[in-house]
């Protein structure tokens, strides 16, 4: 079983504009709402190859109903219901005049000790042996910055594979826990080791720097250059060249989805990095927070140029 965990979920509303006037009336040319946050991305991505999850995480009013109904069919759904509060809604104003896009993200609701209580319970309960555990995204308001490093401690003690795709203090402390896998994105590394990642040797020395604090797998995800992943003594660098860029939200998370995808079947680290840089390269070239299906990750996956390096 695959679960995966997002404690701070968005209703992402695009409102399409021609042309913003800020401060004056805007005529809306279309709109649309999803369900988003890393975690259900995480788990959307995953139906997408044809794989089940659960998706759960801290849910509140008719926005959270909203995502929670919205899941695909492979997704079941296990929230935890603010007793008040709502799921947060971002907005985003896409100017088809200029191209521009303007985001307001909300924080999220505040959430009290006793809901987190109930989460870490509702989690903790569902996992077994040989599960998979993904803490994805950002927190809201009141919970404490070592949530995840908790989460995973109980998780590892009931031999669950941990995959942590967090950034800032989340994701340093959530290092303590040792997580199997984690998937910095570059600013993330760089920030997180407190060096510029620019370069090869940088990131191969980022990735040697991370996997000797403890996580089994290092994937290094570096946009339109590809991902780098270690293992042990092992370097992967696998890219998919994509010729029209569509919209890269989301490709982060369909990465991590594949890269539990290729575990979960005991693949080597190519392998793995092959179809993760096919899945989140698709994914780009789809429009919107979109996920590409598993017959076109394995067409693709044929045009991946991978090297391993040294
Ligand atoms: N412009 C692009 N062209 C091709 N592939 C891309 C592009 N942008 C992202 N990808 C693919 O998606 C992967 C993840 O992208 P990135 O490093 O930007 O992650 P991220 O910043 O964590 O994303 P997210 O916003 O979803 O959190 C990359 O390693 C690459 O495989
Ligand atoms: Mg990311």
């Amino acid at each position: 079983m695959i679960a995966t965990v997002t404690l701070n979920p968005a209703v992402d509303r695009t409102i399409v504009v021609d042309g913003l006037t800020v401060g004056g009336l805007n005529r809306v040319r279309s709109s649309r709402q999803e369900g988003g946050g890393k975690g259900i991305n995480v788990s959307r991505a995953l139906a997408a190859m044809g794989e089940r999850s659960q998706a759960m995480g801290l849910f509140g009013g008719a926005p959270g109903q909203l995502i929670v109904d919205g899941l695909p069919e492979l997704v079941q759904a296990r929230p935890t219901w603010l007793p008040t509060g709502e799921t947060r809604t971002n907005i985003k104003i896409v100017d088809e005049e200029s191209g521009q896009t303007t985001e307001c993200n909300e924080a999220g609701p505040a959430i009290a000790a006793e809901v987190l209580a109930l989460l870490q319970e509702s989690v903790l309960g569902e996992l077994r042996p040989r599960d998979y555990l993904v803490l994805a995204g950002s927190l809201p308001p009141g919970v404490p910055e070592d949530i995840y490093q908790r989460l995973m401690t109980a998780a590892k003690e009931r031999d669950v594979c941990c995959v942590l795709d967090a950034s800032g203090p989340s994701l340093a402390a959530g290092l303590q826990a040792q997580p199997d896998v984690i998937k910095p994105n570059q600013a993330e590394a760089a920030a997180l080791l407190n060096q510029p990642l620019d370069g090869r040797d940088a990131q191969r020395r980022a990735v040697r720097r991370l996997l000797d604090q403890g996580p089994r797998i290092v994937v290094l995800s570096l946009g339109g250059n590809g991902a780098l992943l270690g293992r042990g003594q092992e370097l992967v660098w696998t890219k998919l060249s994509v010729k029209t860029v569509r919209s890269t939200v989301g490709c982060g998370d369909t990465m991590v989805a594949a890269v539990v995808y290729g575990l979960q079947r005991g693949w080597d680290l190519l392998q793995i990095g092959r179809f993760a840089a096919a899945a989140a390269g698709g994914a780009a070239t789809l429009d919107g927070t979109a996920f590409p299906c598993l017959e076109v990750i394995q067409e693709l996956e044929r045009e991946v140029v991978s090297e391993v390096w040294s």
